[in-house]
């Protein structure tokens, strides 16, 4: 897959292109990053990219045209590759994205991503070359590259051969709808507390539903609005029941029952 970025800052991609997973997947060309800065497409000597608000009022605005000829030259370096690629904005007033969404973005061939700055883009850029508009969450950064990197991120490890082991992503928390159980290490035990048993009995089966239980129960603890959105079944819901019994029994006891 491919993703063009426009952006005024460039530099900031190498945290995502030098090193980790990302940074092999681009080494391996399981995926492509292009950058593109809109000053590239100014006119004038000062390479102006952003100018005062109509209105008044604080901040600047990001320019129409040198947006929308990076934009339109990314389409067509992507285009010429064999990529059609929408276009995005990463913005605050986006939809909220989640690992469904994710997985939507990843599964398709290419994306242009537009990080905005200052305060935002000219409305009309977004109504003219904008197919869909992604917010991170409910902040407000102080631009649109560090998301741009998130999406990029949580996408392109999703990608077939991108993570060492196939089932890493399938596991990660959100994929299934619920929450991923607890992991433990080396060493075994840590001051009074050792590692479950069933973990260490190489019983397959027995592990798989320990941690199924594990995330059904961290899920319900945490989320239980993700197991609401979810459904659950009935062998699930009897692995829940038994973790909810537990937890309440090995609940600190509390107030007079624990002078009594
Ligand atoms: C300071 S923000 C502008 C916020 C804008 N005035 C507003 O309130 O909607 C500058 C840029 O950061 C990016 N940005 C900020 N928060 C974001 C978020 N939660 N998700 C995605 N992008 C975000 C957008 O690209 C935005 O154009």
């Amino acid at each position: 897959m491919r993703f063009d970025v426009i952006t005024l800052f460039p530099a900031q991609f190498a945290a995502l292109t030098e090193e980790g997973v990302v940074a092999r997947a681009l080494q391996r060309q399981l995926a492509q990053i292009h950058l593109h800065t809109p000053r590239d497409y100014t006119t004038d000597v000062h390479r102006t990219v952003d100018d005062r608000p109509y209105g008044g009022g604080p901040g600047m605005v990001m320019r129409y045209t040198p947006l929308r000829l990076a934009i339109e030259a990314a389409q067509a370096e992507a285009a010429a590759e064999g990529v059609q690629s929408r276009v995005a904005y990463l913005s605050p007033q986006g939809e909220r994205l989640d690992q469904r969404q994710i997985e939507r973005i990843s599964a398709a061939p290419g994306w242009v991503l537009v990080a905005g700055r200052y305060e935002g883009v000219d409305e009309r850029l977004i109504e003219d070359c904008v197919d869909e508009e992604w917010s991170i969450g409910d902040y407000v950064l102080s631009g649109g590259e560090l998301a741009a990197m998130v999406v990029m991120d949580a996408a392109i490890r999703l990608l077939p051969g991108v993570l060492g082991h196939a089932d890493s992503a399938r596991q990660d928390s959100h994929s299934s709808g619920l929450l991923d159980c607890p992991h433990y290490t080396r060493p075994e035990t840590i001051g009074d507390r050792s590692v479950p048993e069933v973990l260490l009995s190489g019983d397959h089966q027995a592990i798989e539903r320990w941690r199924l239980q594990q995330a059904l129960g961290r899920t319900r603890q945490r989320r239980p609005d993700l197991l609401q959105g979810r459904g659950i079944s009935e062998v699930e819901q009897r692995l829940l029941d038994d973790y909810l019994l537990e937890a309440a029994r090995s609940r600190p006891r509390v107030g007079s029952e624990q002078s009594e």
